[in-house]
């Protein structure tokens, strides 16, 4: 039995949803504002490339995983298409955005070989977990006065992402197993990731979404950082994901995130989950 549980949660990208919808922590905002035009890009990628290398994988329970990986996986990126839609709705010009970052992928997919997308994947798949156990520690601060209808949605991602963690490692080790090619390739990723995609991203914000929508630059991520706690660990766990004999199922989830599983099972409403109030009455 896998510990992967699909989810099909609706939720509400509203049309008075703020650009910026993070009033207390805007680069938090931002932060999400690009994971939402990029995410649906790599994980299609993921999806198409792991449809190649599922005939190749001879273990029956890291087949089982993959085929959950990729059923969420297309979960998160309806929700970004959804919210996407909320904004090219409102910013017709990101449309474009869109279209130049999958494109983007494509041509990584179509360029490359499988050995370098499953490379590509798992260490982009290692750097989430950190990430989202940084987010995590810092709930309050980063997600405690935002409009809850987004951040209860990108919270969700990140605990799936909990949930899978392990999945992109083990087909990379269990196929290729070749650490130093994995590790050459960290730097060919997050050079595609943020340079690259975040660039156009950021790019197409610039150009059509008017300064006056958000409360600092488009771009300007900086306070994720400030104020906040375990950046020393988060760096820590970033560079122990380089090294071979990582496991990322021996990162312990955040009791938050074990709180959220309970609540999902419980039948709360985990459209709206946090904050536990809408913005207007925070
Ligand atoms: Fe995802
Ligand atoms: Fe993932």
């Amino acid at each position: 039995m896998s510990d992967i549980t699909v989810r099909n949660i609706e939720f509400r990208f509203e049309d008075d949803i703020a650009f910026q919808w993070n009033p207390g922590s805007p680069a938090c905002g931002n932060m999400a504002n690009v994971l939402t035009f990029i995410a649906p890009a790599f994980e299609r990628y993921f999806i198409r490339a792991l449809r190649e290398a599922l005939p190749l994988i001879t273990d029956e329970k890291l087949a089982q995983d993959v085929d959950l990986f990729c059923k969420q996986e297309g979960q998160h990126s309806k929700s970004h298409f959804a919210h996407i839609a909320l904004l090219t709705k409102r910013y017709p010009g990101l449309e474009e955005t869109r279209q130049q970052v999958m494109d983007s992928y494509d041509q990584l997919l179509k360029n490359n070989d499988l050995k370098f997308h499953m490379a590509y994947m798992a260490n982009l798949e290692l750097f989430i977990t950190p990430l989202g156990e940084f987010l995590i520690a810092n709930l309050e601060k980063l997600f405690g006065k935002s409009d809850r209808r987004i951040a209860s949605f990108i919270l969700w991602h990140f605990i799936e992402e909990f949930e899978h963690r392990s999945v992109a490692i083990d087909v990379y080790n269990h196929l290729y197993g070749d650490y130093f090619y994995r590790l050459k390739n960290e730097f060919v990723m997050m050079r595609h990731v943020y340079g690259e995609a975040g660039g156009m991203v950021n790019e197409g914000f610039f150009k059509h979404v008017p300064a006056r929508d958000n409360s600092i630059p488009h771009d300007d991520n900086s306070g994720l950082f400030q104020g906040t706690v375990g950046r020393g660990r988060f760096l820590l766990h970033c560079l122990k994901t380089l090294t071979p004999w990582y496991d990322p199922d021996a990162i312990k989830a955040p009791a938050w995130v074990d709180q959220w599983f309970k609540d999902d099972l419980g039948g709360a409403d985990m459209a709206v989950y946090y904050p536990a109030k809408p913005l207007g009455e925070l």
